[in-house]
C-alpha cells in the first residue's frame, strides 16, 4: 500500500526495478509460469512480487487473451500498487493498469493489469462464475487468509476446472505469499509447485522480556526511549500496536517525553500508521527523517507485510493485534485485542532486517511466545459468515454447507450464519436444503453486509430511503470525522452543533447534510474537523447504492425532518444488533445476553437510553458498542416478534 516512491528519487525507476531481488529470477520464473496452470510464489516482503510479476507476465505475452487480476486484501494496497505499476509503465492510471475496489472503479477497455480487492473479484464472480474476462488470477498476500481470499480459492479452482471441461481459454492461478507455510495452498491446488524467491533478509537479534508485562503500552514506551538514548539517530524504530486510539495516545506521550530527554540524545519524529489515517499523513512514514533525527513509527499490523519502510533497524513487538473473533454459540462477532501468532511475530521481526542486520524487542517472555498459536487462524474460522454465505448462494453454489473450503469453517459457524440469514428473511430452509429467497437475492446485489442491505430494502416502507442510503454510505467508508488529539476541545465544540440526542447515526447524518449544504467546502471541513476526502467518497458510495436501488425499482424518498421513521427503519433492519439497559445501568446485547457497554466516543455515552442498536462491538478492556442509535422496544418487537418474544424476557417495560 501507500507510496514510498520518493524514497529513492534519484534512481530512475527502470534501475530501481532491476535492483529488486526478483529481477534475478525473472527468466526462470517466466519459464515456469508459462507452463504451469497453478503456481505458488513465496518471497519476502519487498522482493518485488506484487509490482513486478504482473508486468513480467504482460511483457512476456502470457495471458494476453484476457486480463490479469491481482487481488489484495486491503483497498489502500490495491490503489497504491496500481499507481506504482502505472508509474513504472509510464502510463496514466486507468489505462493499461487500473484498479477496482468497493465503490471505485478506475479501469477502461484498455486495462490489462487490474489490481483489485479480493472482495471485488468475488462480487464479479457472482455475475460471471467462470471469470471469463481473466486469463490469469493472482491471489496476492495469500498468507493473510482473509475470508474473501479463502472463498476465492474455491471460486477460482472451480472456474479453472469448469473452463477446462467446457474447452474455454484456460485460467492460470498464481498464489503469492510472504510466509513459508504454503503446504496447504499447494495441497489445495492439486499439489502445485512452489517457487521460492531469493529474498534480502539480514540477521536479526531477538530479545524477550524477562518477566511478563502487564502493560504493553508502558513497556513499549520504555523500550522506545531506551533505544533512543543508546542507538545512533539514523536507526529508525517500528513499533507494532493494535489500533488508532492507542497509537495516537502513545504518539502524544512520546512527543512530550522527547522534549525532555538529555541533550546529546538527538530528536525524534513520531509517526502513526494505520489504515484510516489520511493518505498524506500515511506517506510521511516513507520520507527519511531530517538529519540527526530518529523516525519512530507506531503502526498497526498494516506494516507486517503490506508496506515496506526503509531505514528500520529496530522493531518493537507488543505481541498484540486487533482482529475479529467470533463465537458461534452466541453468534457474536467482535473486534478484539489479542495475541499474534508465531508466524506474525516472525513477520514483524523481519521488518528490522530489510537493509542490514537489525534488532527485535519482543515485549513478552520466551515462554509466552512458545504458547502463541503457530499460525494465525484464517479469518473464515473466526468471523460471522452470514455475508459470505449469502454471496455463495448468489453465486449459485448448490451446496453451501459442503463448499470446497481450504480450511473449513466449523459447522456451528455455518449453522449460525444460516440462522442469521433466515432471521433477516434472506434464506428459507425447506426440509434440509437452504434456498435464497427473492429478498435474499436482492440483498446480494448490494456490496454490503446483509443487515445493511436489508435496511436499505426496507427503507421505502418508511419513506426514508435517501436518509438510509446516506447513513449506510457514511458507515461504509473510513471515518469521516477527524479527531486530532491535540485539539480535543475545539473538536468537541465544533461537533456540538451536529450532535443529535437520537444517537451517532443521526449525528453523522446531520454532519453529512451540512456538508452537502456547503457543497463540500474545504474550509468548512477544516473548521468542523471533517475529513473532506472521505466525505467525498460517501457521496460516490451513495450514488452507487442509489443506482442499485433504481435497478431494483425501489422508490427513493426523503422523510425530511421526521427522523423517527429513520430510526424505526434502522431498528427493523438491524434488530440483531440491539442492546437493552439493565437496572444497574449496564447493558446486555439482546441476541446473546452478553454484557456490553457504550463506547465513550458515542454521543449517547452519557444519555444511556433504554434500547439501542449498534453497528459493531469492540472488545478491549470491555466489550464496547460503537455507533449507536436510540430505538423503541416496540419497534424491535415489530421487527421480529417471534425472535424477541424469546429474547425480551429481560425487558422491564
Ligand atoms: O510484493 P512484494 O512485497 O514482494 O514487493 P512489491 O510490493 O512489489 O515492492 C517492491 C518494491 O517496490 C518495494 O520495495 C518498493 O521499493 C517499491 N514500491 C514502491 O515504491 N511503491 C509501492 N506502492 C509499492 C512498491
Ligand atoms: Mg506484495
Amino acid at each position: 500500500m501507500l507510496l514510498p516512491k520518493k524514497g529513492n528519487a534519484s534512481t530512475p525507476i527502470e534501475v530501481q526495478r532491476k535492483q529488486l531481488p526478483i529481477y534475478q529470477a525473472k527468466a526462470q520464473l517466466l519459464n515456469q509460469l508459462r507452463q504451469l496452470q497453478n503456481a505458488i510464489i513465496i518471497g519476502e516482503t519487498g522482493s518485488g512480487k506484487t509490482t513486478q510479476i504482473p508486468q513480467y507476465l504482460y511483457e512476456a505475452g502470457i495471458g494476453r487473451l484476457g486480463l490479469v487480476a491481482i487481488t489484495q486484501p486491503r483497498r489502500v494496497a490495491a490503489i497504491s500498487l496500481a499507481g506504482r505499476v502505472a508509474e513504472e509503465k509510464r502510463t496514466q492510471i486507468g489505462k493499461l493498469v487500473g484498479y477496482t475496489v468497493r465503490f471505485e472503479d478506475v479501469t477502461s477497455s484498455e486495462t490489462k493489469l487490474k489490481f483489485m480487492t479480493d472482495g471485488m473479484l468475488l462480487r464479479e464472480a457472482i455475475g460471471d462464475p467462470l471469470l471469463l474476462k481473466y486469463t490469469v488470477v493472482v491471489l496476492d498476500e495469500a498468507h493473510e487468509r482473509t475470508v474473501h481470499t479463502d472463498v476465492l480459492f474455491g471460486v477460482v479452482k472451480t472456474a479453472q476446472r469448469r473452463r477446462r471441461e467446457l474447452n474455454k481459454v484456460p485460467l492460470k492461478v498464481i498464489v503469492m505469499s510472504a510466509t513459508m507455510d504454503v503446504d496447504l495452498f499447494s495441497e489445495y491446488f492439486n499439489k502445485s509447485p512452489v517457487l521460492y524467491l531469493e529474498g534480502r533478509q539480514h540477521p536479526i537479534q531477538i530479545y524477550y522480556t524477562k518477566q511478563q508485562q502487564s502493560d504493553y503500552l508502558q513497556a513499549a514506551l520504555v523500550s522506545i526511549f531506551q533505544i533512543h538514548q543508546e542507538a545512533p539517530p539514523a536507526h529508525d524504530i517500528l513499533v507494532f500496536m493494535t489500533g488508532q486510539e492507542e497509537i495516537e495516545a502513545l504518539a502524544r506521550t512520546c512527543r512530550d517525553i522527547s522534549k525532555h530527554v538529555p541533550d546529546g540524545c538527538g530528536s525524534m519524529v513520531v509517526l502513526p500508521l494505520y489504515a484510516s489515517l489520511p493518505p498524506a499523513q500515511q506517506l510521511r512514514v516513507f520520507q527519511p527523517a531530517p538529519k540527526g533525527c530518529r523516525k519512530v513509527i507506531l503502526s498497526t499490523n498494516i506494516a507486517e507485510t503490506s508496506v515496506t519502510i526503509s531505514g528500520i533497524k529496530y522493531v518493537i513487538d507488543t505481541g498484540m493485534v486487533k482482529a475479529k473473533r467470533f463465537n458461534p454459540d452466541s453468534g457474536l462477532e467482535v473486534l478484539a485485542v489479542q495475541r499474534v501468532s508465531k508466524a506474525q511475530a516472525w513477520q514483524r521481526a523481519g521488518r528490522a532486517g530489510r537493509e542490514e542486520s537489525g534488532f527485535c524487542y519482543r515485549l513478552y517472555t520466551e515462554q509466552e511466545f512458545d504458547n502463541f498459536l503457530p499460525m494465525t487462524v484464517p479469518e473464515i474460522q473466526r468471523c460471522n459468515l452470514a455475508g459470505v454465505m449469502l454471496q455463495l448462494m448468489a453465486l449459485g453454489i448448490p451446496d453451501v454447507m459442503n463448499f470446497d473450503f481450504m480450511s473449513k469453517p466449523s459447522p456451528d459457524a455455518v449453522r449460525s450464519a444460516v440462522d442469521h440469514l433466515e432471521l433477516l428473511g434472506a434464506v428459507e430452509r425447506r426440509e434440509g436444503p437452504v434456498f435464497l429467497t427473492p429478498l435474499g437475492k436482492k440483498m446480494a446485489s448490494f456490496p454490503l453486509e446483509p443487515r445493511y442491505a436489508k435496511t436499505i430494502l426496507l427503507s421505502p416502507e418508511y419513506s426514508c430511503s435517501e436518509e438510509i442510503l446516506s447513513i449506510v454510505s457514511l458507515l461504509s467508508v473510513d471515518t469521516v470525522l477527524y479527531n486530532p488529539p491535540a485539539r480535543r476541545d475545539d473538536v468537541l465544540a465544533a461537533r456540538k452543533k451536529f450532535t443529535s440526542s437520537e444517537g451517532d447515526h443521526m449525528t453523522l447524518l446531520n454532519i453529512y447534510r451540512a456538508f452537502k449544504k456547503v457543497s463540500g467546502n474545504k474550509e468548512w471541513c477544516r473548521e468542523n474537523f471533517v475529513n473532506s476526502r472521505n466525505m467525498g467518497l460517501v457521496k460516490d458510495v451513495q450514488a452507487q447504492l442509489r443506482d442499485i436501488c433504481l435497478k431494483l425499482n425501489l422508490k427513493l424518498e426523503s422523510c425530511g425532518s421526521d427522523t423517527s421513521s429513520v430510526r424505526r427503519c434502522l431498528a427493523h433492519g438491524m434488530f440483531l444488533n440491539a442492546a437493552e439497559l439493565q437496572l444497574d445501568g449496564s447493558y446486555v446485547a439482546l441476541d446473546t445476553h452478553q454484557p456490553v457497554t457504550i463506547h465513550p466516543s458515542s454521543v449517547l455515552f452519557q444519555a444511556k437510553p433504554a434500547y439501542v442498536i449498534f453497528n459493531e462491538l469492540l472488545h478491549t478492556s470491555r466489550c464496547y458498542m460503537r455507533d449507536l442509535c436510540l430505538v423503541d422496544a416496540d419497534w424491535l418487537l415489530e421487527a421480529a416478534p417471534e425472535y424477541f418474544g424469546r429474547k425480551l424476557h429481560l425487558s422491564k417495560t
